[in-house]
């Protein structure tokens, strides 16, 4: 990957110890690899050993670790889960974060906390900066949405990287991996053709924190997704078929049914329709992210190998 700083040339933090909050999730598990592999000691946190609903158990777990760097990949990711238990998703997606953000701040340690673009309203098609105006649809996104904006409150130096439509663990399978579950099963495969946003390969995720930890970067919002056009689920879904077929599977010429996102009945939430983003913030560091397309193709393979 390329450093983080392009060619600004900054001076190098020296910290090697980073406190990653849900590190059995999909994008923490593999930020505990990433960071281990990049040569940091890494204090794993998950949900048995503090409840992110009780933030003064999250605030002392932060000032007690001696870790520089915490990285927070914690969240309750599931917009139905959120719109069940609205209270949960406010405690740990809003006020466990502002705690950590409050805790780094008073520490003095670098604080990076994972958000998403399902914070955008999503009314307009088209790729949103990091300036875009945020109006969220959905219980998850207001949550989320909150914790942005507490987490800057308590500290402005902290960076707030909103991913989008995460792929490319075999372990954790997103959208890229259960549409080549399905159609290697024969199964019958739909896919929402009126949703937009960018998949993003996990390790391409996992790559920027790691780098964002190494060097200093400026706190706020930072976009983190894979580069090209918005695509929808249908056209997601086209990729991986396509990424099978040239590995030689027959599979990879199953049909797919299109489906309208007004058809989805086990979608309790309301889902924001356009909410691709563009990484300007990176671009401006001379950081280009790969291709959506690549992205998928990476998970495809990754998924693809672990199964043999
Ligand atoms: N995956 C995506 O496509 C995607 C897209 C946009 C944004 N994001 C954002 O990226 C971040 C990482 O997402 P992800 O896909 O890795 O999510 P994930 O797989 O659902 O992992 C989230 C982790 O948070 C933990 N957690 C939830 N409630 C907790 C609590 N009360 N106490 C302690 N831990 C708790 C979970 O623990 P358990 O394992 O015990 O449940 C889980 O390990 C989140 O901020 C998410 O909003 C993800």
């Amino acid at each position: 990957m390329r450093d983080i700083c392009g060619s600004r040339k900054e001076a190098r933090i020296d910290m090697k110890k980073v406190l990653i909050f849900g590190a059995a999730g999909r994008v923490g598990s593999r930020a505990v690899q990433g960071f281990l592999e990049g040569g940091w000691e890494v204090s794993s946190c998950v949900r048995g050993e503090v409840d992110l609903a009780d933030g003064d158990a999250v605030e002392r777990r932060v000032a007690e670790d001696s870790a520089e760097a915490v990285v927070n990949c914690a969240a309750i990711s599931s917009l139905e889960a959120c719109v069940d238990d609205p209270l949960a998703a406010h405690l740990v997606n809003a006020v466990a974060p502002a705690m950590m953000a409050r805790a780094c701040a008073r520490e003095g340690k670098r604080f990076i906390h994972l958000s998403t673009d399902y914070v955008l309203d999503g009314r307009r098609p088209g790729l949103k900066g990091e300036d875009a105006g945020c109006k969220p649809v959905c219980v998850y996104g207001e949550s989320k949405r909150e914790g942005e904006l507490q987490v800057l409150e308590e500290y402005p130096d902290a960076v707030v990287v909103r991913v989008s439509w995460v792929c490319g663990h075999p372990g954790k399978p997103g959208f890229a991996e259960a549409v080549a579950r399905k159609a290697l099963a024969g199964e019958p495969l739909t896919a929402v053709a009126d949703k937009f946003s960018l998949p993003t390969d996990v390790d391409d995720v996992v790559r920027i924190l790691l780098a964002m930890c190494e060097r200093q970067v400026d706190g706020g919002v930072w976009h983190v997704c894979s580069s090209g056009e918005p695509m929808s689920w249908y056209g997601y879904a086209s990729v991986v078929l396509e990424v099978l077929a040239e590995m030689g599977f027959p599979e990879g010429k199953s049909v797919i049914v299109e489906q309208k996102l007004d058809e989805m009945l086990s979608f309790r939430d309301t889902r924001p329709r356009h909410t691709a983003m563009g990484n300007e913030r990176l671009l401006q560091l001379g950081i280009r992210m790969p291709d959506a397309r690549e992205a998928i193709r990476h998970a495809v393979l990754r998924y693809v190998h672990s199964r043999s």
